[in-house]
């Protein structure tokens, strides 16, 4: 088994490094170009501009710390050009449109940013020699989803019932290809593609998500209506896949052919919960609150049951989630509400980061 300490020393390799960080506005993305500049790394981060002032990338001011550009992922021209007079080693491309409900109503966009918009990173990337490693972010939704108790191996079959799920396994198709008509036969470059479950922590405030959601009712005293109560999924904290992404970009520098592939991030078994027990959980850690449920008969299919198989990541990685379901949520809930307090929010991320360092080492 791998140590962890020795996963922590590794994330040395990013000090002085370039790094190129699609998506940094959204929620995954400005936690990880945040942990990515605290580690020393010049990032430049590439994407639409943020959307509200409460999110994370603005809540932290992650414009004054790394360096951003404001781009479209599917204009192949401008995403070039900054790709190439940046000259990065490292790319991270987590930009995407991630929602499933707004799948459904704007396919189209779903598909050119999930598909076009990757097919031109990894342009981006095959026509830039300089990078040496690159995390390529879809999700677990990319497999085919057979609604049984077992979790998904990245050996298993592809496949997506909705817009979401289909883009980004069709992204995971585009991804091999390149890998296996291009990368692979450049030697100094690693490759990744990633599929995380549902992450949570604080400062996502995007539409129909479950966290967002009950926070903006606990802060406005409103009840919580829950959708689908009876639904489960992997919940995990932000910091641990942007952990498991960042141990595995530094083994794609170092030992490139050994670490390309396809790597799953998912949470603890005891993480997998309903809807309903997660939003029980966030009152708790809340303090007070209330559930109502609303379950919408002509709502849009989605996936019921959903769990990954993390054996790769961790046997190979020496990576495992290490807080389990209540610290995750306490973490979460903690960061909300001591900014709804008038706490800053760029100390409460950088003491986050530096907690979950710790839980890592001492697991
Ligand atoms: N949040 C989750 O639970 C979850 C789970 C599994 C996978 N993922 C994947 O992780 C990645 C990050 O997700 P997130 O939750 O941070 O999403 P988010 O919506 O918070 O952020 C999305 C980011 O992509 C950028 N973006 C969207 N369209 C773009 C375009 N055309 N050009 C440039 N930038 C564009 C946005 O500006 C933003 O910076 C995505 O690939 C998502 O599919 C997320």
């Amino acid at each position: 088994m791998v140590d962890k300490q020795s996963i922590i020393d590794e994330l040395s390799v990013f000090s002085g490094k370039k790094v190129f960080l699609t998506g940094d506005t959204g929620f995954k993305g400005s936690w990880l170009g945040f942990w990515l500049h605290e580690l020393g790394a010049e990032v430049l981060g590439y994407a639409l501009p943020p959307q509200q002032p409460i999110d994370h990338f603005s809540a932290i001011g992650l414009d004054s710390i790394i360096k951003h550009v404001d781009g479209d992922i599917r204009n192949l021209e401008q995403l070039l050009d900054t790709v190439q007079n940046f000259q990065p080693e490292f790319v991270f491309h987590l930009a995407a449109q991630p929602l499933v409900r707004l799948s459904y109503s704007n396919p189209k966009l779903t598909f050119s940013t999930n598909v076009d918009g990757s097919v031109n990173v990894l342009e981006a990337v095959r026509l830039t020699p300089s990078v040496r490693s690159l995390i390529y972010a879809t999700s677990d939704k990319c497999y085919k989803n057979r609604e049984w108790i077992w979790g998904y191996r990245e050996n298993d079959e592809l496949g997506g019932h909705d817009p979401y799920s289909a883009s980004k396994a069709a992204a995971e198709l585009v991804f091999s290809s390149y890998y296996d008509s291009f990368f692979q036969f450049v030697e100094q470059l690693g490759v990744a593609s990633v599929r995380a479950g549902n992450v949570i922590g604080g400062g996502d405030w995007a539409e129909n998500r479950i966290i967002p959601d009950c926070i903006r009712s606990l802060k406005t005293k409103q009840p919580i209506m829950l959708r689908n109560p009876a639904s489960t999924r992997p919940w995990q904290h932000v910091l641990e896949p942007v952990f498991g992404y960042l141990a595995l970009a530094a083994k794609l520098y170092t030992t490139p052919k050994s670490y390309s592939g396809s790597w799953n991030f998912g949470p603890r078994i005891d993480s997998i919960q309903s809807v309903q027990t997660l939003a029980t959980e966030v009152i708790k850690v809340w303090g007070d609150g209330e559930i109502i449920s609303n379950i919408d008969n002509n709502a849009p299919h989605e996936a019921r049951l959903l769990q990954l198989n993390c054996d790769k990541a961790n046997q190979l990685l020496g990576w495992s989630p290490c807080w389990d379901f209540a610290r995750t949520i306490q973490e979460t809930v903690h960061w909300y509400q001591s900014v709804v307090k008038g706490d800053d929010a760029l100390s409460l991320t950088q003491k986050q980061i530096q907690a979950y360092r710790r839980s890592q080492t001492n697991d």
